[in-house]
């Protein structure tokens, strides 16, 4: 019985050591980024939302400009979809902006403007999952609720010695309650963008600084010497590999054909459905088609039966890689110089060079880029 309550307090007294130690180091060396500047829950919300699949330092202008933009949730919510995901344009996953509009209108007329203050409430909103709903909440509302992202089960994992796929079934609902039980009640925003400040700069995926480390006096990964080795690598899915020709024409006026889908492209990629439509994300972008051979004469043929479109003067631009999650796709844009430019239902005529300053997405930003520099002798 008395080992006992010596050993509960053993604990309690170094959760309390570990939580102070780690609390003073982020004090000292948090990065000063401009969402750290606030406890506005929206600025923290988009923030979150965009820092979920893009890099810090990516973010950083993106992040500023989406906001000069739609400084609130009304600016956000009254905006045109088309604007919304201009302001969000070269961030790429163009779900999350899709969802921030939508989220954002469910925000204005259900909660008076202001992001739910409960979990509940913030799970309902379209694009808020487990880790937004507690990174918002804990950070803007000071509600004590621990985030779990990839950087905080990296630490855990670290921390505890957990051997195995963290990803696995049942794993992430056990790392979920260490990071429940770690959470520091004084300050819940602090902790867990301790945590994963200390995953993201510290306790790296490859080689962990544990030499810097405010905490590794009772990490188990670093007392074994196994830190390099944990998280075990996930068995990664074979990329798989796409070509997709594009075609930019240009009538004699310097104008292009520009198409939107609504659902997956409605092209014939019968073996890779939706494949054009992740990449082009329902945005406005050149005709395009999966190419499996011949990439010229595909979309030759596609030109000519989805628009009627035969002959025109064709000039290969350089190919373009392109990564989106798995997928490695090879580009081939063909500029093509027609007398006029076909009609198409969902199409759009536009001026080539305003294409870059369009709601497109990435790719097509650079597939216009590239025809601009050729038609410009670059
Ligand atoms: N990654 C995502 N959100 C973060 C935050 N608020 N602090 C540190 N890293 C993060």
């Amino acid at each position: 019985m008395v080992e006992w309550r010596v050993v509960a307090r053993q604990t309690t007294d170094s959760l309390a050591e570990f939580q102070r130690q780690l609390l003073d180091w982020f004090g000292a060396h948090r990065r000063d980024l401009p969402w750290r500047r606030t406890r506005n829950p929206y600025r923290v919300w988009i923030s979150e939302i965009m820092l979920q699949q893009t890099r810090t330092a990516a973010v950083l202008p993106y992040y500023r400009r989406f906001l000069r933009a739609f400084p609130s949730v009304a600016a956000l919510a009254r905006a045109r979809g088309e604007a919304v995901l201009g302001g969000w344009a070269g961030l790429g996953y163009y779900s999350r902006a899709r969802n921030l509009h939508r989220a954002a209108k469910i925000i204005v007329r259900d909660h008076s403007g202001r992001f739910p203050s409960t979990l509940d409430a913030a799970l309902a909103l379209p694009g808020v999952g487990n880790y937004t709903a507690r990174a918002v909440l804990s950070i803007a509302y000071g509600s004590p609720l621990a985030v779990l992202d990839g950087n905080v089960a990296r630490v855990i994992a670290r921390r505890e010695a957990i051997e195995g796929d963290l990803r696995a079934p049942g794993q992430w609902k056990r790392l979920q309650a260490i990071a429940d039980r770690w959470l520091s009640g004084r300050a819940p925003g602090d902790w867990n963008q301790a945590m994963m400040e200390l995953g993201a700069t510290v306790c790296t995926p490859r080689r962990p600084r544990c030499g810097a480390c405010p905490v590794r006096k009772g990490c188990r990964a670093f007392r074994l010497g196994m830190a390099e080795r944990l998280p075990e690598r996930r068995k990664k899915l074979a990329p798989v590999r796409l070509r997709i020709a594009v075609a930019v024409l240009l009538d004699e006026r310097g104008r292009t054909l520009l198409l939107r889908s609504e659902a997956p492209q409605a092209s014939r990629v019968a073996d890779s459905p939706g494949d054009l439509a992740t990449l082009f994300s329902r945005m406005w972008h050149f005709p395009a088609v999966a190419s499996a051979g011949d990439a010229r004469a595909e979309l030759s043929s596609h030109l000519a039966g989805e628009f009627g479109l035969d002959g025109g003067q064709w000039q290969p631009l350089a190919k373009l890689r392109h990564t989106v999650t798995f997928r490695e796709i090879t580009i081939e844009p063909w500029l093509v110089l027609a007398d006029s430019l076909p009609t198409a239902a969902r199409g759009r005529v536009v001026a080539l060079d305003r294409v870059p300053r369009m709601a497109v997405s990435s790719a097509s930003r650079k597939i216009a880029a590239a025809a601009l520099n050729s038609l410009r002798g670059k």
